[in-house]
């Protein structure tokens, strides 16, 4: 794909999300040779910096890049600050934003950077309309004369009402398909991979049904805790910062129908639709059996004592947020009906993995003796990270007399795929929006289908009657109640290695 000649302008130059990710990715793209030939990034921020300043925070003093880079990349990285500026944007926007608007058509001048421009808002949410409207006064927002785009990271919104808003208030100044929500996860491989696996295949399609799916068990952990993150986590919790995005992104791709094609419309229209097949839950009875929110308490991790929760910095003493959240539901619609999937995530975990599984049903008549059988379910596992891979358990006779049966693996590693870097989420998507490629973005109507479902378990889980913060202790898989979430003779499956 050809990438055009632009100009990449971040908001919020000076935070901590330009120099860990954006800047080191967008290095990377360099050193790869994907960038265009005219090529700058403007930073832009509240710091009174230089361009000189700026480069040797970002570039040549950054500890972020330094970790990437090896000795032959001295003489890229010079020419790569070349390519980087700066500006200051203080309180009064109106003369800011003009000084901000002819920066911009100076390098753009100098650098021939054609008119493209992408608008990176690395800034709090609050920030994004203002900063939509005042490109907007300037004529910024202007396709006439060369294509404009604008990226927003998440939280997009607090809730279906707050997403609705903004979607609005962008709305107002830049056109939905000038709009780029990115969820990093969408930049994984082994996420795309989902569609790949289920509609490049003929040997999975057609047992991806109610018919033979028992039901679908979908685990993300982490073991850190919330850093220092502790002051935006507490007013957001595992439910918003990691279900109703990342989450339900990956369930949209499991329960999704195939697309016609893959162009970027087609695919999101189907992921859409199965958003918005997801059963919302309602009554109460429902929302406390199929739901359990958790909170990691002090604990100790390889003889290391770890604090709780509520002792972490920004954090509030008596906070109720979740630091896990398991929930149940169902899919309405003809493929997936009484299907249940089961969704967790969680911080302060044994381990960080996040992986799919889909567990089929058990043959309907049993042939060989139960007592000789271990584990009866096939299982296919999709590891999204570590190890990024495919496994499928199926049963293999014991080789001797009788008919005992044991599992199998059958298994696919990425590594064995590529001996080079899989190129990392950032830089995966930087690339997508610079050549105007959406579909691993989120369009509007898929956010607030997401903020639709989450909506009612977060308000149950707000303020409902019988709702209760589970403690688990830092280093456990969640809150004891959470076991039994899955019924019957199934349990979540807690993964090690593979
Ligand atoms: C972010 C969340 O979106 O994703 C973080 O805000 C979380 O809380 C992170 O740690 C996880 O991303 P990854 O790629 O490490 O799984």
């Amino acid at each position: 794909n050809k990438t055009a000649n632009q100009m990449l302008i971040i908001f919020g130059a000076s935070g901590d999300l330009t120099a860990r990710k954006l800047i080191p990715a967008i290095y990377n793209l360099y050193k790869g040779k994907h960038l265009p030939e005219n090529f700058v990034v403007l930073g832009a921020s509240r710091s009174s910096i230089t361009d000189g300043e700026f480069r040797k925070k970002v570039v040549h003093e950054s500890e972020f890049l330094k970790s990437s880079l090896g000795k032959e990349d001295q003489d890229f990285v010079s020419t790569f600050a070349d390519k980087l500026f700066y500006e200051d944007l203080g309180d009064d926007y109106d003369t800011d934003y003009d000084r901000l608007s002819k920066r911009i058509g100076d390098l753009n001048n100098k650098y021939h950077t054609e008119n493209n421009y992408i608008f990176y808002l690395s800034t709090p949410p609050s920030l994004y309309e203002a900063i939509a409207k005042n490109l907007s006064d300037k004529g910024l927002n202007s396709e006439a004369n060369g294509w404009k785009r604008i990226l927003i990271e998440k939280p997009f919104g607090y809730s279906l009402q707050t997403a609705q808003d903004l979607n609005k208030g962008l709305q107002k100044y830049f056109k939905e398909k000038q709009i780029y929500r990115i969820d990093h996860y969408l930049g994984k491989e082994t996420v795309q991979n989902l569609l790949v696996t289920r509609f490049a295949n003929s040997i999975f399609e057609p047992l991806w049904n109610r018919n033979y799916i028992h039901h679908v068990e979908i685990t993300n952990a982490e073991t850190v805790g919330v850093e220092k993150r502790g002051g935006y986590y507490d007013k957001s919790g595992a439910l918003r910062d990691m279900f109703q995005s990342h989450l339900l992104q990956i369930v949209s791709l499991i329960v999704m129908e195939p697309p016609i094609n893959s162009n970027a419309e087609e695919i999101r229209n189907e992921k859409v639709k199965a958003l918005k097949s997801l059963r919302i839950m309602t009554d109460e009875k429902t929302l406390f059996d199929h739901t359990i929110k958790g909170q990691y308490v002090a604990s100790e991790i390889d003889g290391e004592k770890v604090k709780g929760y509520r002792e972490e910095e920004g954090v509030d003493a008596n906070s109720k947020t979740e630091t896990f959240a398991a929930v149940k539901f169902f899919v309405d619609n003809w493929r997936w009906s009484d299907v249940p999937f089961y969704v967790r995530t969680a911080k302060r975990m044994p381990t960080k993995v996040t992986e799919v599984v889909i567990h089929f049903k058990t043959p309907h008549h049993q042939v060989f003796k139960e007592k000789d059988i271990a584990n009866k379910d096939n299982k296919l596992i999709i590891r999204i990270q570590p190890d990024e891979g495919i496994l499928i358990k199926f049963g293999v006779k014991v080789p001797g007399q009788g008919f005992k049966v044991e599992r199998a693996n059958l298994d696919f590693y990425y590594s064995s795929l590529v001996d080079t870097n899989i190129m990392q989420a950032y830089e995966r998507l930087l690339l997508d929006a610079m050549q105007g490629d959406a579909t691993l973005y989120a369009r509007a109507d898929e956010v607030e289908a997401a903020w639709a479902f989450v909506d009612p378990i977060l308000n149950y889980w707000e303020n409902g009657e019988d709702v209760k913060t589970y403690g688990y202790s830092a280093g456990a898989w969640g809150p004891k109640n959470s076991d039994g979430l899955i019924e019957g003779e199934y349990t979540w499956r807690n993964p090690g290695p593979h």
